[in-house]
């Protein structure tokens, strides 16, 4: 897969060199590359940004850089249809961003990030470009950061952990949080690991037990209690058909 990023802040992406995103790019399994936007700007401010039409607070990122950088970064190797790229436009004012969106995103095979800082970018960019390809805007949650990159982070090592051959065991993703599947809908339950005895503290019985169906239902139970606790409403949003018998005597 291959990312591009388009920053006034280039060295806030420095994490991608990091951790699971870094060894999928020494791996040669994501081609990542960051760009400055004051490269495309020709005054001796390297102005990106201006007012806003009609008035109001704060600054909004102007469509020239914007437009000049994303054509310099589509110039090399751009196809359209499903081989082209994405671009993905981190805003508070998107949709949400959810595991079933980072699958899809993890899809395609090139993804354009434009997070911007101040009130955002220009409408008409994001039109423009949405012309030659599907244009994602995206909020990590509802709160404002001071800029998009922290965005890109998250969401790029979201998708980068679904691209087959990053993790180590493809298993370890089918029973994430918020994985399709039988799963679906509930947050995963407590996990331990040696010794079995830690400060007076045990590990739950049935772990040990050997038993798969017991240990199964017990995870599944344990995810139950803690999404009734931490996410009701992920419980509301489910089909009542999803719960068996064994869920509602819990
Ligand atoms: N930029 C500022 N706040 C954001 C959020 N919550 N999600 C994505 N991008 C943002």
């Amino acid at each position: 897969m291959r990312l591009d990023v388009v920053t006034i802040f280039p060295e806030y992406l420095e994490p991608l060199n990091v951790s699971l995103v870094g060894k999928a790019r020494a791996r040669g399994q994501l081609d990542v590359h960051v760009r400055d936007l004051r490269q495309w700007t020709y005054d001796r401010h390297n102005t990106v940004d201006d007012t806003p039409y009609g008035g109001g607070p704060g600054m909004v990122m102007k469509t020239e850089p914007w437009g000049d950088a994303l054509d310099d970064a589509l110039a090399d190797g751009y196809e359209g249809g499903a081989h082209g790229p994405a671009l993905v436009v981190p805003t508070p004012s998107g949709r949400p961003f959810t595991q079933e969106l980072a699958v899809e995103l993890s899809e395609r095979p090139w993804l354009i990030f434009t997070p911007a800082r101040y009130e955002g970018i220009d409408r008409r960019v994001m039109d423009e470009y949405a012309t030659r390809m599907p244009v994602y805007e995206v909020s990590i949650g509802d709160y404002v950061l001071a800029g998009g990159e922290a965005a890109v982070l998250v969401i790029t090592e979201a998708v980068a952990r679904l691209l087959p051959g990053v993790l180590g065991n493809a298993a370890s993703h089918q029973d994430d949080s918020f994985a399709p599947g039988a799963m679906a809908n509930l947050l995963e339950g407590p996990v331990y690991t040696k010794p079995p005895e830690w400060r007076g503290r045990d590990i739950p019985d049935v772990l040990l037990s050997g038993h798969h169906g017991k240990i199964a239902r017990w995870r599944r139970d344990e995810a139950l209690r803690r999404t009734v606790r931490n996410r009701p409403d992920l419980i509301e949003r489910t089909d009542p058909a999803a719960f068996d018998k064994k869920d509602r005597e819990m």
